[in-house]
């Protein structure tokens, strides 16, 4: 039996739609495999209520036919279904490091991306691997083309859920097909600022880079308060505020010491808009581990 520690994540960061990514050292699912004739599937913890037990309808039973590894496989869900925090790919993740430990197939970790990857295809009907990235990496991760590139990176975030269900298919649908040049050239120097900031661990620049004026806008929509939200948390000190993957988690890049008045005041203004929700106080975290 195989038990692995698999991290959430948060894709897109703003300006690296369907590219960036970073693991998040809180919250996290575990994954425990066991060898079995055929895959079964168990799932218990946040929102598990949501999620399909049934292989051909789990990413992680995806996961199991791409390594040819059948497996009884148990998901106690640490990162909620729908949170915009890269929950599928968590269990996706944890579940192909488990399953290639099990079964002894050797596989590195950025060869196991593109596997944990069609898992997720299962659920959002597109394989992005901007969240199994990171999962299995850590750090920073670009994914580019079927390449990825991964960084350390030590940046202190806040990570604000609320209890809104927001759908991976639901927020592709409102991505703008086209963008103009000027929203282009700003798009990629934000990007750019943001790599800068991750590789010299400045919360500034990384803050600085999420700026996004094309993909964010059409998804804030989707989020009862984000522009309150969003405003609460630059105010209150935050370098920088974006959707958290496709939504609805709202994330905060921040200096060390000031995630707790952010997270507070995020929650407080998502109240305002008759919002509950939680918060993470995290920070860039490492890639999913056997524990
Ligand atoms: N890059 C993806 C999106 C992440 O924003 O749609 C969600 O899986």
């Amino acid at each position: 039996m195989i038990t692995v520690r698999a991290p959430a994540t948060s894709a897109n960061l703003g300006s690296g739609f369907d590219v960036f990514g970073v693991a998040l050292d809180r919250p996290a699912d575990f994954v425990r495999v066991s060898r079995a004739e055929e895959t079964t599937i168990e799932v218990t913890g946040a929102g598990a209520q949501y999620i399909p037990e049934d292989p051909k309808k789990n990413t992680v039973g995806a996961v199991a036919e791409a390594l040819d590894a059948p497996a009884h496989i148990e998901i106690d869900k640490g990162v909620r279904p729908a949170s915009g925090l890269g929950s599928s790919a968590a269990s996706a993740a944890g579940a192909a490091l488990a399953l290639n430990e099990l079964y002894d197939r050797g596989l590195s970790r950025s060869a196991l991306v593109p596997i944990a990857g069609e898992g997720e295809a299962v659920v959002s009907g597109e394989a992005h691997v901007d969240n199994v990235a990171p999962a299995l990496l850590g750090g920073f991760t670009v994914a580019v083309e079927g390449d990825v590139h991964a960084v350390d990176a030590s940046v202190p975030l806040v990570a604000c859920l609320p209890e809104i269900a927001v759908s991976t298919r639901d927020a592709r649908r409102v991505v703008p097909e086209t963008a103009a040049m000027d929203d282009v050239v700003h798009t990629v120097g934000r990007a750019a600022t943001l790599t800068m900031g991750m590789c010299r661990d400045d919360p500034d620049l990384v803050g600085e880079g999420m700026h996004d004026t094309v993909v964010t806008p059409a998804r804030a929509d989707l989020i009862t308060g984000y522009d309150g939200v969003r405003e609460a948390a630059l105010d209150a000190g935050a370098t920088g505020v974006t959707v958290s993957g496709a939504g609805p988690s709202v994330l905060a890049a921040c200096h060390p010491g000031d995630r707790r008045r952010i997270g507070a005041t995020m929650l407080e203004a998502f109240a305002e808009e008759g919002v509950t929700g939680r918060v993470y106080q995290t920070e860039i975290g490492r890639g999913a581990e056997v524990v």
